[in-house]
């Protein structure tokens, strides 16, 4: 097996295990998101409670399509055979991205841990579209390198929800810090460990592709 198919086959298992505890926890075990929500104290903004549900449910749907699609668009077996199904599937990766991003623009005011939360999720709605956008333009430029290292850098964001969870419990259940703070820290903490981890992938894709 290649170093190549080793990661992917990683990244399947990883991504395919989210998606399922994804949908299942917010669909079926706690559709009223109730445990999340007992950490919202002191809104300054009223919370329409229906409302701010059925966007969730819009945000994980299409947050679950563009990780499933995503995935689908990095393996070299499926680009390889069918070109098409590759760009359909990107767009589908594209409107997904934006309808994440809109829908995490209603939310984020409501943010759990206030105000520094909500700028922290805002900064996230400019860079991830910014990312995404800018791997469709160097594809349309035919620029193919170029357009798969924006790709894993944009991918990569939708490893958010995953990466704040487990810091959240890494600073709550670790560390004894409350549940907002360590909310905090998970989205500054996932925000800077998502823009890192692609470009160590980048680079190290590309050293084990230069000739010795
Ligand atoms: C793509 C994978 C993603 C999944 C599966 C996902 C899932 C979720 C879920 C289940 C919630 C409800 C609360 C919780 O359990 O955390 C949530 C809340 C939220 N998500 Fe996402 N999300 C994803 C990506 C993103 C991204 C990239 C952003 C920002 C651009 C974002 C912004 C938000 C916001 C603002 C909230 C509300 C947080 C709060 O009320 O404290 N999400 N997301």
């Amino acid at each position: 097996m290649t170093e190549r198919k080793f990661f992917y086959g990683i990244l399947v298992s990883v991504t395919l295990l989210f998606v399922l505890y994804a949908l299942v926890k917010n669909y079926m075990v706690d559709p009223g998101a109730a445990e999340f929500l007992s950490h919202k104290t002191g809104l300054k903004r009223e919370l329409n409670l229906p409302v701010w549900l059925n966007v969730m449910y819009v945000h994980v749907g299409f947050a679950c399509i563009a990780m499933a699609s995503g995935l689908l668009n990095f393996s070299k077996r499926i680009f390889e055979k069918n070109r098409k199904l590759h760009r359909i599937n990107g767009y589908i990766y594209f409107v997904s991205v934006l309808v994440v991003v809109v829908t995490s623009g209603y939310m984020a005011p409501y943010a759990t841990g206030g105000k520094i939360s909500s700028i922290g999720f805002n900064a996230l709605n400019i860079v991830w579209p910014l990312m995404t956008i800018t791997a469709l333009i160097q594809i349309k430029k035919k620029r193919v390198i170029s357009h798969r290292n924006w790709m894993i850098r944009s991918y990569a964001f939708c490893f958010t929800n995953m990466f704040i969870h487990l810091i959240t419990s890494l600073f709550h259940l670790g560390f004894g810090l409350v549940y907002p703070t360590s909310y905090t820290l998970g989205i500054y903490g996932s925000f800077a460990l998502l823009l890192v981890i692609p470009e160590v992938i980048i680079r190290t894709s590309q050293i084990s592709k230069t000739p010795s």
